[in-house]
């Protein structure tokens, strides 16, 4: 049913599109189209600024002029669907690239979406922006499919390829077309969903747990710490019964485990179902850099410090470890809470440069000193710093603030 010469159009080329584009292209013609220009320019030089992807020997062709995508079938999107600032779903990228699409849409091609959405946003936003932009019917003439993704960028031991991906189609045929076309590709192989509608609200369902469950370990560390008793102690002890789910307490942004939520929310309300618990962990997970911003002012005061001249360094930048992506950092939030209590704050991340982070070189090998160090994001170039590392980084008695429980020797843990 797939021909080498189906030519597979990858829309959107960040996190997700880009290993999709190089995966598919070892078996097909593959066009990889974005908007950014300056990311479709570094692409074709093998340059990826995520440091995620090795493009060397790739066949993709890139592309920024829309026409180039007249000659693909396959049309596979991968844009971003954040929120707005109030938390409503934001699809402008997802129907600006459907309305794009449809344009150069032929009888016969599949639309493949994999940005995540709430259940319902292919087949009753996307499919009749398809119709109206491009005259065709749907499973008439054109068709459509779902296929989320479940990479998690800097995780060097699941990608693509081995990590089982769910498929979908608009039709019986259709939805084993697509599940051939990823089996191609994915090593760890493919699911494929009842329907659209049960691929899409699977993706979100995934990420929900996880903000759920981070939430009632932020509570339980929250709770334990105002008790005075190590949270990471009773955790360790509690993990040792059989069925005890291992979460840890964190700092939860991103585009993703902090974003579906509130896609799926929005959708459930429409419906007239307000979701409690999953409305009442992100506002949990939100609250956390304000919890740790408190805990360094407590620190300070304890000291006795003057707060306008305590110097706090934070090491780490980035969403999650090992990866380059700031979007939705909660580390951010951390410094604007201590930045409103006019402490002087540094931040260093090997991944991310000026102007994010205001520190360029390694402070270990600088000789500034600060009063409280916070360890926020547990990239591998932190882990092996001793405790003789951070006092030579520390005035007077080291205070560190370890949010992911990296150290045996920190002053306080989340
Ligand atoms: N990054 C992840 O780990 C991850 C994992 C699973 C799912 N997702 C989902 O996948 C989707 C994409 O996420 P991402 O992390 O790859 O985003 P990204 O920001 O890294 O990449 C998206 C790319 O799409 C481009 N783009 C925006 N509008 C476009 C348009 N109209 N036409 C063509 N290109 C356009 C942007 O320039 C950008 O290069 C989102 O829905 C996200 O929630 C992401």
């Amino acid at each position: 049913m797939l021909k080498k010469e189906d030519k597979i159009a990858i829309i959107g080329l960040g996190y997700v599109g880009l290993p999709l584009a190089k995966s598919f292209s070892k078996y097909y013609n593959v066009i990889g189209y974005d908007i950014d220009i300056k990311r479709v320019n570094d692409l074709k030089k093998n340059i990826d600024r995520n440091i995620d992807v090795d493009l060397k020997d790739t066949k993709i062709v890139y592309t920024i002029n829309e026409k180039d995508l007249k000659d693909s079938n396959i049309y596979i999107i991968t844009v971003p669907t954040p929120v707005s600032n109030e938390n409503i779903p934001d699809l402008n990228c997802l129907e600006n690239a459907t309305r794009m699409v449809a344009k150069y849409l032929n009888k016969g091609d599949i639309i493949i979406y994999e940005s995540t959405v709430y259940p319902g946003v292919t087949e009753e936003i996307c499919v009749p922006l398809i119709e109206k932009n491009s005259s065709l019917k749907y499973n008439v003439d054109f068709f459509c499919g779902y296929s989320p993704e479940r990479i998690s960028p800097g995780d060097k031991n699941r990608h693509l390829s081995n990590i089982v991906k769910i498929t979908s189609g608009s039709t019986p045929e259709i939805a084993s077309k697509i599940d051939t076309l990823y089996k191609k590709i994915i090593i760890a192989g493919t699911y494929k969903a009842t329907s659209i509608k049960v691929a899409e609200a699977s993706k979100v369902v995934e990420n929900v747990q996880r903000d759920v469950n981070i939430a009632l370990m932020n509570e339980f560390a929250i709770m334990f710490d105002k008790m005075k008793i190590s949270s990471s102690d009773i955790f360790s002890a509690a993990k040792t019964k059989w069925n005890f789910i291992n979460f840890s307490p964190g700092l939860v942004g991103g585009h993703c485990i902090g974003v579906d939520p509130y896609y799926l929310s929005f959708q459930s309300m429409k419906f007239g179902f307000t979701p409690e618990l999953l409305l009442k962990s992100r506002e949990i997970n939100n609250s956390i850099p304000k919890y740790i911003a408190l805990k360094v002012m407590q620190f300070i005061n304890e000291k006795k410090l003057i707060k306008e001249e305590a110097k706090v360094l934070i090491l780490g930048y980035t969403f999650k470890e090992n990866c380059a992506d700031i979007r939705n950092t909660k580390v951010e939030q951390i410094k604007i809470e201590l930045e409103t209590y006019s402490v002087n704050v540094f931040t260093y991340d090997p991944y991310v440069k000026l102007p994010y982070t205001n520190l360029e070189i390694d402070p270990f090998i600088n000789n500034e000193k600060y009063d409280i160090i916070i360890l926020a994001v547990s990239h591998n170039e932190f882990r092996n710093y001793t405790i003789k590392d951070f006092n030579r980084i520390s005035k007077e008695k080291l205070v560190l603030l370890d949010i992911k429980g990296l150290y045996k020797f920190s002053t306080w843990t989340l």
